[in-house]
């Protein structure tokens, strides 16, 4: 996202240009930026039996699944719908890992019916629910128990998942009784081990434990005779949102093959973040500048409806305004229309001087931004617009009032 003459572009389209067309807000992906990403994580790996499989919660927009299933990702799903998004972006179900700590049987059968990769199991009961939809359906279900190896990741707590007091998968102490319960049940056959241990990491080390304990853990399910033959290594490296300094996917990838390369399993990678975050941006608009008693604020057409992480996770995302031409620094509280303090993006933040209409864009929004939205103040969900070189598409539209109203009905006895 250079700036060219002082205006910002995507790819060789002037952001400016969008939103004449499109209206503010609006999410703004780079297609070459998505692939770029791709292309490292592939690069990186590429002395590995690796699957990339890309997770789509991160972003599951048509636009965005289709370029990475024409560059054979697959996917890492944790629901119905986004298996369903996944196929109909054209990536094949033999490509699909099912993770999710809820699965419900109208899910595992519908995921059965699809033929998927491995289902990454969570929980005891979840196994035994998959075994019974299985073999009604007469078809073996393939797959990994997540395991919570018990590492801290070093991450916001609300994304982190690999402590022992979190909920996700089965403690790593008891995961020998698990495999061998699996191996007992009808239509389930063990197939591999899964971990992930939480999102935007910036540090090896927490990767570098997990992955050991569980090629000690590897070693000792072949002893007890289960024939594993696939690691699930979980979610990527995190991004550079402020001035983060990150590890290389090269780096990310050297430690999975010290780790685990002597066992012979093929790996599956399931990054999220690190394929969109920075691909991504949210462009607003300025509606007013309002002078406060003791600050100045930009009042933004975008809210915590559209971006939720700064509320949410005080997260830190750059802004920077579209157009720089003859304007100097000024410092703000950025923050949205919804009525609520935590509607927020920034506050005392120095960015060009902007005044009522000129167009913002808020960085890193790639990922977990659009997929995150809400409609919290009746406010429509911002479209979705990909650019690819010269090109620009609406990848999703803008809904309008009446569709948005219409979902409700009122009931028949008023
Ligand atoms: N695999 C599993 C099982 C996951 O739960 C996740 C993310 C990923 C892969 C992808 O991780 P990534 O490569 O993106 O780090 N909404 C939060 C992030 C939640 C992440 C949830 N799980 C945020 O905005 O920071």
């Amino acid at each position: 996202f250079p700036h060219v003459n002082h205006e910002m572009f995507v790819e060789n389209v002037s952001i400016a240009d969008i939103a004449a067309q499109v209206a503010t807000p609006f999410y703004c992906y780079s297609q070459t930026a998505i692939e770029t990403n791709y292309t490292n994580y592939q690069q990186a790996f590429s002395e590995q039996d690796a699957l990339i499989c890309y997770a789509v919660k991160a972003n599951s927009n048509q636009g965005v699944l289709a370029t990475l299933a024409k560059m054979g990702s697959g996917a890492d799903v944790v629901s119905m719908g986004e298996i369903r998004r996944a196929i109909a972006a054209g990536i094949p179900a033999n490509k699909i890992v099912y993770s999710g700590v809820a699965k419900t049987a109208e899910e595992i059968h519908y995921a059965l019916r699809q033929g998927i990769l491995q289902f990454n199991v969570e929980s005891e009961p979840e196994l035994e629910l998959i075994s019974e939809v299985a073999t009604a359906l007469n078809i073996t279900a393939a797959v990994a128990f997540r395991i919570n190896p018990d590492v801290c990741a070093q991450t916001h707590a609300k994304i982190s998942t690999g402590k022992a007091e979190n909920k996700f998968g089965v403690p790593i102490s008891k995961a020998r009784i698990a495999y061998n319960r699996a191996a007992e049940l009808p239509g389930i056959k063990v197939q591999g081990v899964d971990v992930h241990i939480g999102s935007q990491l910036t540090n090896l080390a927490p990767f570098e434990e997990a992955y050991q304990r569980i090629a000690t853990l590897v070693t000792d399910l072949r002893a007890d005779g289960h024939d594993i033959s696939v690691i699930d290594v979980g979610g990527g490296l995190g991004i550079t949102y402020q001035d983060e300094v990150l590890p290389s996917k090269q780096d990310y990838a050297n430690i999975v093959k010290a780790q685990l390369n002597h066992l012979g399993c093929k790996i599956i990678i399931e990054p999220g973040r690190s394929l969109l975050g920075n691909a991504g941006v949210l462009v607003s608009s300025v509606v007013f500048v309002k002078q406060g008693e003791e600050r100045e604020f930009l009042i933004l057409d975008a809210g915590m409806n559209d971006l939720i992480r700064p509320s949410m996770y005080d997260a830190y995302h750059g802004i920077v305004a579209v157009s720089q031409k003859d304007k100097s620094l000024n410092t703000y509280d950025i923050v949205g229309p919804v009525c609520e303090t935590g509607d927020t993006f920034a506050k005392s933040r120095q960015i060009h001087q902007s005044k009522a209409g000129d167009l913002v864009a808020i960085m890193s929004a790639g990922a977990y931004g659009s997929v995150m939205s809400s409609t919290y103040n009746t406010r429509m969900l911002a479209p979705e617009v990909m650019v690819k070189g010269e090109q620009f598409s609406v990848v999703r539209a803008r809904p309008n009032y009446d569709d948005v109203i219409n979902a409700d009905t009122i009931p028949q006895w008023l």
